[in-house]
């Protein structure tokens, strides 16, 4: 018989990963209402915004704003993204509790994503590290393309338990390791737990798929196998990486939600309440939510 955990804890990511690639900026207000409603559902954490370049990342400038607007609620944690001292040094001023750096377990998505090579991606962490430290502000870890690049194709499992570790080892409290492009079948994302478990005990991993060719949910059933409890997902499927061509949304969370709760998994959140959250947002983007569940309960 196979075991599953009792518990899985969902990282809410759609106000950043979801909305970070759509083309026509959305209003500030929407945004925060967004994470107002999502912060009724019972999710434990969502990640709010990012403090990035807004040359690269125009729809994540108002990034201060969204942090000043949303009512935070106690035992919730809002994580932003920070790639250098200078986000880290934002997040701060706008009273992040939480953050998160981002890696790549490939040399060309690093470069194409963050400007750098993956080794000096590092470097530049080491000092986000630090000053978190000191301000007991908790940071995550994210390695993208685990399970394939938009640029290099597949990737060495081995590649991304070495970053993994790395990040770990540094003060990290979770990674999460991120198919980008979301090209990974179960037993390719079964391996590469395996591998990465075997540096980074799998109690701090977490999972992060993309749904491009429509096989997260699979993956995330063969990941839930091997022990994973943490799995990050997109309310109503937005999403999409700017810097990954073709990626498509990571996989919604009223999927995962839904499956997790039909195994007797708990996840503290109320579906119902997802559901319209996702349609809230979906209606505010003019399109219907991606997620079948949604659609199959508003049919
Ligand atoms: P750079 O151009 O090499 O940075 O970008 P720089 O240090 O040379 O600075 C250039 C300019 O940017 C300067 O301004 C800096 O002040 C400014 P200027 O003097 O030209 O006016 N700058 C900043 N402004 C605001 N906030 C900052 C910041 N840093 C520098 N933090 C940088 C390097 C990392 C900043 C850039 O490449 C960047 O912002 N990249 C972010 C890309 C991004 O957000 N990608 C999406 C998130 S990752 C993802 O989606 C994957 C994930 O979901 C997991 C998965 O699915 O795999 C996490
Ligand atoms: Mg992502």
């Amino acid at each position: 018989m196979i075991q599953y955990p009792e518990q899985v804890k969902i990282v809410e990511v759609g106000p950043r990963d979801g909305l970070q690639n759509e083309k026509s900026l959305i209003e500030t207000a929407d945004k925060i209402e967004l994470i107002n409603q999502l912060s009724e559902t019972g999710l434990s954490v969502i990640e709010a915004t990012s403090f990035v370049s807004p040359k690269w990342v125009p729809q994540m400038a108002d990034n201060r704003e969204v942090m000043n607007g949303i009512n935070r609620q106690a035992g919730i944690n809002y994580p932003v993204l920070t790639p250098n001292m200078k986000g880290f040094e934002a997040a701060l001023e706008s009273g992040a509790e939480e953050v998160a750096v981002f890696g790549a377990a490939s040399e060309s998505f690093s470069q194409k994503n963050i400007n750098c090579s993956i080794e000096d991606s590092l470097k530049r962490f080491e000092p986000i590290m630090a000053e978190a430290a000191k301000h007991d502000i908790k940071v995550r870890g994210y390695v993208s393309c685990v399970l394939g690049c938009p640029y290099e194709g597949a990737i060495d499992p081995h590649t991304v338990a070495d970053v993994a570790k790395i990040l770990f080892d540094m003060g990290c409290y979770e990674i999460s390791l991120g198919d980008t492009i979301g090209v990974g079948t179960p037993l390719k994302a079964q391996a590469m737990i395996a591998t990465v478990a075997e540096k980074v005990s799998i109690d701090h991993l977490a999972i992060h798929f993309h749904d491009t060719y429509g096989q997260a949910l699979s993956n995330i059933l063969a990941c839930l196998q091997l022990g994973v409890q943490t799995i990050d997902s997109s309310v109503a499927g937005l999403g999409g990486c700017p810097y990954a061509k073709g990626a498509s949304g990571n996989v919604a969370t009223e999927d995962v939600v839904y499956m997790l709760h039909g195994m007797g998994i708990d996840t503290g959140i109320d579906l119902n309440k997802l559901v319209s959250v996702g349609q809230f947002i979906s209606k505010k983007l003019g399109r219907t939510p991606i997620s079948k569940v949604t659609n199959a309960l508003s049919a």
